[in-house]
């Protein structure tokens, strides 16, 4: 907590991704876009890591907000471990962990399947969790030869480029988030996904208030925390009054200038701030199969 708190007071300068750090003692980055995300090579993640090089990892995550490694070869144990140097791993509450891994979860899509795909809206991971996750490994277990890419969106950046008014009002708002949405008892996951372990439970109608523009608990920095995927409302008002201020905020959020673009192949693993980001998966993988496994790493009350 001591060294959050002294990390919140170094960055005081608005946010600029053209400030982020591009040497690090002990990988090489190469950024994928002028607003976010870096591949880092000469890093087997599956090997046991010293501390520095946990520690510039971690350090790069906060500058880049996703990062990648290509060609890794990780078993369950090994995505668990390296997971685990960033914090305690955290079940999901509605897909079913893998045998012997509660840890971990497999998003599949076979090759036969239509309609909507899992992640298919732009979202941050689990904000209908009292605090949702500080971030997600994700590995690329079998990947389509092309197709299935995901995309990130900078919610710092999302939050700066709006105006002075906006912001000042934003600043003071609430918004109510739960999962009735995709797992609701009309919920997606009603339709969709049957290759996945999902269970519905009442807890996807429970509802819990985050702040609309949550500051980084590491870096201090203020993003934008909405999202369409759990999202429902601004405290006080209807669904219906709220609907055409988030709807701008959806889009606002993930226009082109705030993204960068993964190009899955199999073994690389992204690995997201879900603090600062939010992410889509793209659904244009029709006729492959594709299935990735997730560590998601247990984050603190947004404020
Ligand atoms: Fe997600």
């Amino acid at each position: 907590m001591v060294q959050q708190r002294e990390k919140i007071i170094e960055s005081k300068t608005p946010y600029s991704s053209a400030n982020r750090r591009m040497e690090y003692d002990h990988f090489k980055v190469s950024p994928v876009s002028g607003a976010l995300g870096a591949e880092i090579e000469g890093v087997d993640i599956s090997s046991s890591l010293s501390d520095g090089v946990v520690a510039d990892i971690r350090q790069a995550l906060l500058d880049h907000l996703v990062i990648f490694f290509r060609d890794q070869d990780l078993s369950p144990e090994a995505q668990i471990a390296f997971s685990k140097q960033f914090g305690e791993l955290d079940e999901h509450d509605f897909v079913k962990g893998m045998k012997g891994y509660p840890e971990l979860i497999r998003l599949v899509r076979e090759a036969d399947e239509a309609g909507r795909n899992f992640g298919g809206v732009w979202h941050s991971d689990v904000t209908h969790q009292e605090s949702p996750a500080l971030g997600s490994v994700l590995y690329g277990v079998d990947v389509p030869p092309y197709g299935g890419d995901t995309l990130f969106a900078n919610q710092y950046m999302a939050y700066e480029a709006l105006s002075s008014g906006m912001k000042e009002m934003l600043d003071g708002m609430i918004a109510i988030h739960s999962a009735i949405g995709p797992f609701g008892p009309q919920g997606r996951s009603k339709v969709y996904w049957r290759n996945m372990d999902v269970e519905t439970n009442e807890k996807a109608l429970e509802e819990v208030e985050h702040p609309v523009v949550r500051t980084h608990p590491e870096t201090g920095y203020k993003g934008l925390f909405v999202n369409g995927t759990f999202t429902l409302r601004f405290k006080g008002m209807t669904e219906e009054e709220s609907e055409p201020l988030l709807k701008f905020l959806f889009r606002h959020s993930s226009q082109e200038p705030l993204t960068c673009r993964f190009r899955w192949k199999k073994g690389s693993v992204a690995f997201w701030d879900n603090r600062s980001v939010m992410h889509y998966a793209l659904n244009d993988y029709g006729g492959y199969r594709r299935e990735m496994r997730r560590s998601t790493i247990a984050g603190d009350r947004p404020f």
